[in-house]
Parts: C-alpha cells; sequence; structure tokens
C-alpha cells in the first residue's frame, strides 16, 4: 500500500472532514507509532503504522460507506447531465468509485447506502438474500384491514409473478392512511404499484431501513455520515 497524508488517512478513517482532522492533529490529539504527530502533511503507511486518535488505533479500509437521508427531488444516479444526483450531494467525498446500493425514484425520501463496495451491493440486492427494506408511507385514501392483507399475501402489479409475501402495518387510516410496508423485493416503482393495486396511491414515502441498517433520523434531508463501524459490521454480518 502507498503512502498518504496523515490527515486524508484520518479523514478516510471517519475522524471527520478533511479540515476538521487538520484541526485535530494540530492540537496534537494524533498519535502515529507511539509519537505525536502534529503535521497534518506526514505521510503514513496505512497498513503498518499505528495510528491512534482518543486512545483509539484506527483501521483503514479499502472501501467507504455512507448513509445519505434522500431529499426528494435528487435522483438516485453517480451523475446525470440535467438533474441533481445523490452523488453531488456528498460533494468531495464523491472522488472515488461510490455508486448508491439500489434506487430509491426521484420524489422517494430516506435511507440510501453509498458506498465503493461492489459485493456488499451486490449481496444486499439480490432477491436470494431476503433483505427486508421498511418503507413509511401516506396514501390517498382509508387503507382497511382486507388491504393489509392483500399486501402482506401478496398482489398483482402487472409482472409475471405476484409480489411475495411482504409485512403492512396500518399507523394511521383515515382520508390519508399512513402506513409501514416491509418487503423484501425491489421491483421498479414496487411500493406504489402495491399501493395502485389496492387502490390507495402513495402521497409520500420513506425508506426507514435495509436490512440492519436503520435511517439515522438526526441526519436532515440531503445530510449524509460514515457508517459506523458497529453499523458496518452488522451489516456484513447480516448478509449471510
Ligand atoms: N418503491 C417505490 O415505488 N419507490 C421507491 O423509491 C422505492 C420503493
Amino acid at each position: 500500500m502507498s503512502l498518504m497524508r496523515l490527515d486524508k488517512f484520518l479523514a478516510e478513517a471517519g475522524a471527520g472532514t478533511r479540515s476538521e482532522v487538520k484541526q485535530l492533529i494540530r492540537k496534537k490529539l494524533v498519535s502515529v507509532n507511539g509519537t505525536i504527530c502534529a503535521n497534518p502533511d506526514e505521510k503514513v503507511d496505512p497498513e503498518a503504522d499505528a495510528i491512534v486518535f482518543k486512545g483509539k488505533t484506527l483501521s483503514y479500509s479499502r472501501f467507504h460507506y455512507y448513509m445519505l437521508n434522500k431529499p426528494a427531488g435528487v435522483v438516485s444516479a453517480t451523475e446525470d447531465p440535467r438533474q441533481k444526483t445523490v452523488l453531488d450531494l456528498l460533494g468531495p467525498e464523491a472522488g472515488r468509485n461510490l455508486f448508491p446500493v439500489g434506487r430509491l425514484d426521484k420524489d422517494t425520501e430516506g435511507l440510501l447506502l453509498i458506498t465503493d463496495d461492489g459485493v456488499l451491493a451486490h449481496q444486499l440486492l439480490s432477491p436470494k438474500k431476503h433483505v427486508d427494506k421498511i418503507y413509511l408511507l401516506t396514501a390517498d385514501g382509508a387503507v382497511t384491514p382486507d388491504d393489509i392483507k392483500r399486501l402482506e399475501e401478496g398482489v398483482d402489479i402487472g409482472d409475471e409473478k405476484p409480489t411475495l409475501p411482504a409485512r403492512a402495518e396500518i399507523l394511521e387510516s383515515g382520508p390519508i392512511s399512513t402506513l409501514t410496508l416491509t418487503i423484501q423485493e425491489g421491483r421498479y416503482h414496487q411500493v406504489k404499484r402495491m399501493m395502485e393495486a389496492v387502490g390507495k396511491p402513495v402521497l409520500s414515502l420513506k425508506r426507514l431501513s435495509m436490512g440492519s441498517l436503520v435511517l439515522d433520523e438526526t441526519l436532515a434531508p440531503g445530510a449524509f455520515r460514515p457508517l459506523t463501524p458497529e453499523e458496518l459490521q452488522e451489516l456484513i454480518a447480516g448478509r449471510a
């Protein structure tokens, strides 16, 4: 592994933004192989050097993992000539091979994992892995227990096969209903088509979770952060 700047290493290890970590280094909070290093330009070997910050040895990850609270109005693509993409929201962080894991519609909000780890992405998206995706939605019309039964048993959405069994829970039923829907597939516009099939079209849609990864509600729409080591470990452990 080639040498890299200490500030870059710390930023990539999730210790803060590039300018934040420069401050931390200048404040003498970082040591390299047991010696305090106050120079952000110092070159380190990510694999061989022991870099300690706040008492913890940081490890270098080959891949990068971010949780984005996708706002409405942004497309789930890596680039687009006319529209703002989820990677535009990541700004300078996006200078790598990052991509969103699956797609949310332009008007859908909520949890989107952005990574450059193709293996993890593939496993999270594989229909064989049955990864739960939980959506919170509002729908036009009063959702009934019979609608819930149909959503849970599987509905005809115009594809070759009906949807696989799902879980649905009414949070509020009225002229506009609120519910959660848990699905394991990821067909095109799936939630919207399922709700169309029961005659209660989606008015708003937000993804709350994907497998063990739960949207951090302290992230404002459009905000992102690296996954914590615990979140990443759980996601990796749960995918097998
Ligand atoms: N289902 C949809 O219809 N849209 C999304 O964005 C996600 C799931």
